[in-house]
């Protein structure tokens, strides 16, 4: 194994969460965009939250991708993103306000949905509706935008370029989602006329930037040039993957860039899973290893496990292989990454989840039902801590011996090594290891 600071992972990579997102993807794109031509979005909106540090200052990007702080990297949004004008417009304002150049290097998908006031209005009212059996979604209406896709009523970027066709299709998407909003969940109206007067003049800012996502990949891949695509959320938040329905509305796995962007599913070279060192989920749904003790408490504490999108406290717990085996498989994982290893810096002993316990069979795989998920026991086997600081460490050999342990048994258990470790959020705060490939 030799170490050093690049990493040669190919050039085509994909970066994906490998449980239920916030394993820290966004810093690790960022740091791996100094060698990159192009930084693509494929699923999700601005549910999405990818926190960046650099030189101590944190961004956290929503709907742009995490290369955009490197100005000679082209950023695309693919046609699986659905896009919130609204949310998307004062990113870019923001950014721009930091002295980013964002127009001139981002472009969206003619095909990408837009994610509209109503299906916000939607998202909120039926999350309402369920109360204690809430999804716990952001509330930024990703779900009805998606159903409105696959509904075939959706509106596209492209649409925006013919007023007298949008004029048309905003009535009769409002006329049936208006009386969904006043009739069943008794809450107001989105106005049709204002909302195309918003949309009038969002799209003087929005079509400029329309491309053809898919062709303009094809070219950059023809010219040999470095494709990331950055995934968001994680493996099992996936619509059909995922931990149903505690999902998201989107195919956050591997598959999902081929749908998401137009990019074949043999042009990848590298699909890294991005994994913490323990685990976290925000919102409902079953997570077999959460701690509701003292410990689950210090992590979330540690590892400042708050949303980055909506605030909400993260649910934490040890590290679930079991799961994870699932998740390399899912997405044919041949790279992975461990983040937040600082973060259990303090613990006498480390928890890694290697089995479940479900009607008193023992299961080294998930079972297939979600109510099933929800009342398995994890089997844990116990490392030693290591009981000293990790933080910003950059050389695998200079971590502490039980904390190598601890990377080199869950690299046993999952059958691949780990070629990049994080210690801390800055750019500059990882390892990066690399085996011959
Ligand atoms: P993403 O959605 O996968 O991009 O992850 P988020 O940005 O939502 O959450 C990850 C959080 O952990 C952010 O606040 C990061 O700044 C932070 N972070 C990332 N890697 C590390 C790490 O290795 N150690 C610590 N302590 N924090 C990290
Ligand atoms: P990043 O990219 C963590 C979760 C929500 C909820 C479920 C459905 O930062 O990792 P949605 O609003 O998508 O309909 O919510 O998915 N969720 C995320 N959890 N990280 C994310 O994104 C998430 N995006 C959505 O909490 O449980
Ligand atoms: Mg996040």
């Amino acid at each position: 194994m030799r170490e050093e600071s690049k990493i040669n992972l190919g050039k085509n990579i994909a970066i994906l969460g490998a449980q239920w997102g916030d394993e820290g993807k966004g810093k690790i794109v960022d740091m791996l965009t100094p060698d990159l031509d192009a930084v693509v979005r494929f699923q999700g909106g601005h549910n999405a939250g990818h926190t960046l540090v650099v030189d101590g200052k944190k961004t956290v990007l929503r709907l742009i991708p995490s290369g955009i702080l490197h100005p000679h990297v082209q950023c695309y949004l693919g046609n699986g993103v659905v896009l919130s004008p609204d949310a998307f417009l004062s990113e870019v304002a923001e950014l721009e306000q930091q002295g980013i150049d964002v127009r001139h290097r981002l472009k969206l998908s003619h095909a990408l949905h837009l994610l509209l006031p109503y299906h916000i209005a939607l998202d909120q009212a039926r999350e309402l509706k369920l109360g204690h059996a809430a999804i716990g979604t952001t509330k930024r209406g990703i779900g009805p935008a998606y159903e409105d896709k696959a509904a075939r009523r959706g509106i596209r970027l492209a649409d925006l370029a013919d007023l007298d066709g949008l004029q048309q299709r905003l009535k009769t998407v409002l006329d049936y989602h208006n009386f969904v909003l006043t009739q069943y969940h008794q809450t107001s109206a989105i106005d049709v006329d204002e909302l195309f007067d918003v949309l009038l003049a969002q799209r003087e800012a929005l079509l400029p930037l329309m491309t053809d996502v898919t062709a303009d990949l094809q070219v950059l891949a023809s010219q040999g040039k470095h494709i990331l695509f950055e995934g968001a959320q994680g493996s099992f938040l996936d619509v059909d993957h995922g931990t149903y329905p505690y999902v998201t509305s989107s195919n956050t796995t591997a598959g999902g860039i081929a749908c998401g962007s137009g990019f074949g599913p043999l042009m990848m070279d590298t699909v890294m899973g991005i994994m913490k060192a323990y685990t976290t989920r925000v919102g409902s749904g079953p997570f077999p290893t959460e701690l509701t003790d003292d410990i689950g408490a210090t992590i979330a504490k540690r590892g400042h496990e708050f949303g980055s999108v909506t605030g909400r406290p993260r649910r934490c717990g040890w590290f679930d292989a079991v799961a994870m085996k699932r998740a390399m498989f899912l997405n044919s994982m041949n790279a992975l990454c461990l983040t937040k290893l600082d973060v259990l810096d303090p613990f006498t002993e480390i928890g890694i989840c290697t089995a479940y316990q479900l009607d008193g069979k023992t299961l080294d795989y998930l079972p297939h039902s979600t109510a099933e998920l929800a009342r398995v026991q994890p089997v844990y086997e116990f490392m030693p801590g290591w009981g000293s600081d990790t933080f910003g460490i950059t050389r695998f050999d200079a971590l502490p011996s039980a904390a190598r342990q601890f990377i080199e048994r869950l690299e046993t258990l999952l059958g691949l090594t780990i070629d990049m470790i994080s210690t801390g959020p800055g750019r500059e705060h990882t390892i990066v290891r690399q085996s011959t490939r």
